[in-house]
């Protein structure tokens, strides 16, 4: 864990699918753009057939741009106020021992960790740029810093795939937005299958994704988890959000 001295920053918890994000702004103004110049263009009396192009293009570029727009506020203000409904549904007890999986700048990680007071709350991550802007270990420990949790938080390079904890060992694993990230469908299942097999009997789980929850609902019933339920849709990434919840059974 790098030993970074207490932050005085603001948290960053990063923008998402930041290519995503930039392609839809860019398109959207240059699609505004390009309508204007018809319009322009068509007053003057030249290049009158440009007349059909002004609709779509200011119609298109309005849709791209607040796209863009919506998104932009889903990582700004939408998941952390998600984050705080979500963390707020779990029954803590402040000793839990939590994981986040693909926990990014450490957005659920670190909600999780303020409400524990002798537990640890673990963050693991392959730090994946294109997938969060300026990701990596270093800027989520500044956001631990910032947050001032530091006492409460562990941060570890791992894979969703193949996580390095014995079983049955986290009271509660959270993850937001991580594993549509993982392409091939074996690879997700894989994923889930380590999140049941490292959560403790009695033990709760929160996922958050834009796809696949329907899949991951499926090999957790598979998996023999109870309670399994499906929340949504949420918009604040324009694609919809589901939010899976699940508890592991205690053996009789
Ligand atoms: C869109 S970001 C979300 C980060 C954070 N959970 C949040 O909600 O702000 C997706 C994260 O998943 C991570 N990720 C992608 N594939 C992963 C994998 N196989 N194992 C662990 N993390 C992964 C990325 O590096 C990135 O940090």
């Amino acid at each position: 864990m790098p030993s970074l001295n207490a932050s005085h920053k603001r948290p960053n918890y990063g923008i998402d699918a930041p290519n995503v994000v930039r392609g839809l702004f860019v398109g959207g103004s240059a699609a505004l753009i390009l309508g204007r110049l018809c319009l322009f263009a068509v007053k003057r009396g030249v290049m009158p057939w440009t007349r059909f192009a002004i609709a779509p293009c200011l119609s298109m570029g309005c849709i791209l741009v607040l796209e863009a727009g919506v998104m932009f506020w889903g990582s700004k203000v939408g998941k952390l106020r998600l984050r705080d409904k979500l963390i707020a549904t779990l029954p803590w007890r402040g000793d839990e021992r939590v994981l986040d999986v693909g926990c990014g700048h450490g957005l659920m990680l670190i909600g999780a960790a303020k409400r524990l007071r002798g537990g640890k709350a673990t963050g693991i991550d392959l730090w994946q740029k294109e997938d969060q802007a300026g990701n990596s270990r270093e800027a989520t420990w500044q956001n631990v810093l910032a947050e001032g949790v530091e006492d409460r938080v562990e941060l570890h390079d791992g894979d969703a795939r193949k996580l390095s904890f014995t079983d049955n060992f986290f009271d509660v694993v959270l993850s937001s937005w991580a594993l549509h990230n993982i392409y091939d469908p074996a690879g997700r299942e894989q994923a889930i299958r380590e999140i049941v097999r490292v959560l403790k009997p009695g033990g709760h789980l929160v996922i958050v994704d834009i796809r696949h929850t329907a899949e991951y609902a499926q090999v957790l019933q598979a998996g023999q988890m109870k309670d399994v339920t499906r929340i949504g849709p949420n918009f604040i990434f324009v694609i919809p959000s589901y939010t899976l919840m699940a508890t592991k059974p205690t053996p009789v």
